[in-house]
């Protein structure tokens, strides 16, 4: 911990309220997270509990440092080089649990493996560095729902709930996209598990060759990735919509002339960075505004456009409660 700065005083609340094994929401670049005590079974329990998460799906765990992570996992020559260039960062990597850790069995979800991730966010990090514990945080909304990228849409979704014990606010999140899961095959080759905020291009150019993909039939090696995901509570979602009905919302993307009374752009200029920023913010103002309906402009399939593909096919899959 640097000595010159002064640790908020909500910083030191949350670290309190993480060693008595209460939930903590916690700001990341990426999204925000709910985090407890990895090594506290009974914290553990409540995220499962609070985000109505199946108990297949695991946790990602959140250290402070590389030297942190790899005290947990079995780490091979292409992950130490993946943690050294991209951490801290939106990058989590699945690697073989140790024998000696103390991270509790239900983070792997009846896996060997853990997701092992260093946030760059420093309200985390100095969390991480003054708590001393490893937090396992997946995204702080129920399960299936957007992603959150604000304090507000952490309190919309559990504010009222008492086993929330804090948010702490660490402004709207930079990327906005969760971080890029990478696994590893039998020859040690990485596999993305799940596309992020680390683009298929950077990785690709970094590691000499292009990472696999698990398809969504394999339930295996990507318990996360179910169809439906990171979709809307009310509204439908319809995909590279090149036109906009009567009673529907539009979220735009790139200069255009397409209009509706409801409609938010991701990013006027085209931008899949500012685009990834807003995804989950503007799909939960459209949703809230009653539209029955989103249509979203095509996306490119470049750099972290493939996330934002990812998540908006995801978020497209009709809700079985709505048909
Ligand atoms: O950016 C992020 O990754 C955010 C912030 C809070 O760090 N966290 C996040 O967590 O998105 P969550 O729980 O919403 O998504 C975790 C993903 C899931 O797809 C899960 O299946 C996968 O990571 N995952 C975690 N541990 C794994 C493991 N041992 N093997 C395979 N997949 C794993
Ligand atoms: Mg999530």
């Amino acid at each position: 911990m640097c000595s010159s700065f002064a640790i908020p005083q909500a910083v030191e609340e949350a670290a309190l309220h993480l060693k008595q094994g209460n939930l903590v929401a916690i700001p990341t670049e990426t999204v925000y997270g709910l985090g407890a005590d990895a090594t506290n079974e009974q914290a553990v329990a409540t995220i499962f509990r609070l985000k109505g998460r199946p108990s297949f799906n695991p946790l990602i765990t959140h250290f402070p440092s590389k030297q942190a992570a790899f005290d947990h996992v079995v780490a091979n020559p292409t992950a130490d080089a993946l943690a050294d260039t991209f951490w801290p960062g939106p990058l989590t990597l699945v690697l073989p649990k140790k024998k000696t850790s103390p991270l509790v069995p239900a983070i792997s979800a009846g896996l060997d493996t853990i997701g092992v991730r260093v946030p760059a966010h420093p309200i985390t990090k100095a969390l991480l560095e003054l708590v001393d514990l490893p937090i396992a945080a997946p995204s702080a909304n129920p399960s299936e729902a957007l992603s959150p990228t604000t304090v507000a849409h952490v309190r919309q979704y559990f504010s009222d709930n008492p086993l929330l014990a804090q948010i702490l606010d660490g402004g709207p999140c930079q990327s906005g996209l969760e971080s890029t899961v990478i696994g590893f095959d039998a020859e040690e080759r990485a596999v993305i598990l799940r596309p992020g905020g680390l683009s298929l291009e950077t990785l690709t150019n970094f590691l000499g060759y292009a990472p696999g993909t698990p398809s969504d039939s394999d339930p295996i090696t990507s318990p996360g990735q179910m169809l439906r995901h990171y979709a809307p509570r009310r509204a439908q979602v319809r995909l590279n919509a090149l036109d906009v009905g009567a009673h529907e919302a539009l979220l735009a993307f790139g200069p255009t002339t397409l209009t509706a009374p409801l409609m938010l752009n991701l990013s006027v200029t085209g931008n899949l960075d500012e685009a990834a920023s807003h995804l989950f913010a503007m799909l939960q103002e459209l949703d809230a505004s009653g539209a029955q309906t989103i249509a979203v402009m095509p996306i490119p399939m470049i750099g972290v456009g493939v996330a934002l593909n990812d998540r908006l096919r995801r978020a497209s899959v009709k809700n079985p409660s709505l048909i």
